[in-house]
């Protein structure tokens, strides 16, 4: 996730379990374009032992596969397509979700990258642009090139991140395609990630959101289909977590500008914090230095009580995951 799940973060998240692979921040691609440097670092500095994939993103074919040879040189699991961003800045530029306003632009890209790309190639896809009866046009040209996996954020890209996830669609990609599909979007907790998997018939799953607020959502998975026991984290781990995540983006920094940092933190915390209280979250969107931060933190967390297990349905950050809750 774009200026979210960075090399620092993944770093804390795989000291808290971590997924199986991670994805990049996507690297913006046109034709004078180079690999971004920092999102580099989390491909040559990724000691996690956690394998990562280079997201690209784009609308010049000719570009994008060039940048994708130049990733290939790198220590890659493979490559991953954007087709699912809706800032209208990318899809003005009918770059990521705004590719899905032009299969036939998307044909050529696929069936280009596929050529050039010998080893993993993968998708990440909404349902449509503005309808899911888009859906089977996007199938048709995935099957086509043979793509190694497809993740399907389960809304079109004028959902953006606020609607119920549509399961039925990622299940139609599920039985029908020969890669495997790995289901995404309001997975924000174990139950919701089970019952989305149930329901799609998915290989796995793909999680934002909810892993920034619960760094040990993946745990908690695997310890559901291992039958064993995860961690019930407490208050006192989250500040742990927090804590960590502090250090080592500081740690990343050239120089330590404390106004920097604290605001790098808000963009992190505002997902931790949801589910916490009002209180705290506008605390956290005024504070400004260190010393404010960390009493804050401190002030809401030292304590042993277990967490609550869901944010607030139709906050800001996170909506419409109710459907994934339900039996
Ligand atoms: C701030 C932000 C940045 C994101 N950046 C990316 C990105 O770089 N690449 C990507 O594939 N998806 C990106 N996404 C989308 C998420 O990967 C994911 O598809 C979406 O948030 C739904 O899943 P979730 O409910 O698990 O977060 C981003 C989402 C947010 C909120």
């Amino acid at each position: 996730m774009q200026s979210v799940t960075d090399l620092p973060f993944m770093r804390v998240i795989a000291r808290r379990g971590g997924p199986d692979w991670f994805v990049t921040e996507f690297f913006r691609v046109h034709p004078a374009s180079k690999p971004d440097r920092y999102i580099l670092r989390s491909i040559r500095e990724n000691t996690t032992g956690i394998p990562i994939f280079a997201q690209i993103i784009g609308s010049d074919a000719d570009a994008m596969v060039k940048e994708a040879k130049i990733l290939l040189r790198e220590n890659v699991a493979g490559i991953d397509l954007n087709l699912g961003c809706p800032s209208p800045t990318v899809c003005g530029k009918s770059a990521g979700g705004g590719l899905l306003r032009h299969p036939e632009d998307i044909d050529r890209m696929i069936g280009m990258l596929r050529d050039a790309i010998p080893t993993r190639f993968t998708v990440k896809t909404r349902v449509g642009y503005s309808d899911e009866s888009e859906f089977d046009t996007l199938l048709n040209i995935f099957r086509k090139h043979a793509i190694d996996g497809l993740t399907i954020h389960g809304r079109t890209v004028v959902d953006r991140y606020q609607t119920p996830v549509r399961p039925h669609c990622v299940a139609k990609a599920a039985a029908t395609l020969a890669c495997p599909v790995i289901a995404n979007g309001n997975v924000v907790n174990a139950r919701a990630g089970v019952n989305y998997h149930q329901r799609t018939g998915a290989h796995g799953l793909m999680i934002g959101r909810g892993a920034i607020r619960n760094p040990w959502i993946f745990d908690q998975l695997r310890a559901h289909y291992q039958k064993t026991t995860a961690l019930q984290p407490r208050a006192c781990d989250l500040l742990a977590y927090i804590e960590d995540l502090y250090a080592e983006l500081a740690r990343e920094s050239k120089e330590f500008h404390e106004v920097h940092h604290i605001q790098r933190m808000k963009k992190t915390m505002l997902y931790i914090v949801q589910g916490l209280g009002e209180e705290l979250e506008h605390a956290m969107r005024r504070m400004k230095t260190e010393e404010e931060f960390f009493a804050l933190c401190r002030g809401a967390l030292n304590h042993s009580q277990p967490l609550p297990d869901v944010p607030p349905e139709q906050s800001k950050l996170f909506c419409g995951f109710h459907t994934l809750l339900a039996p």
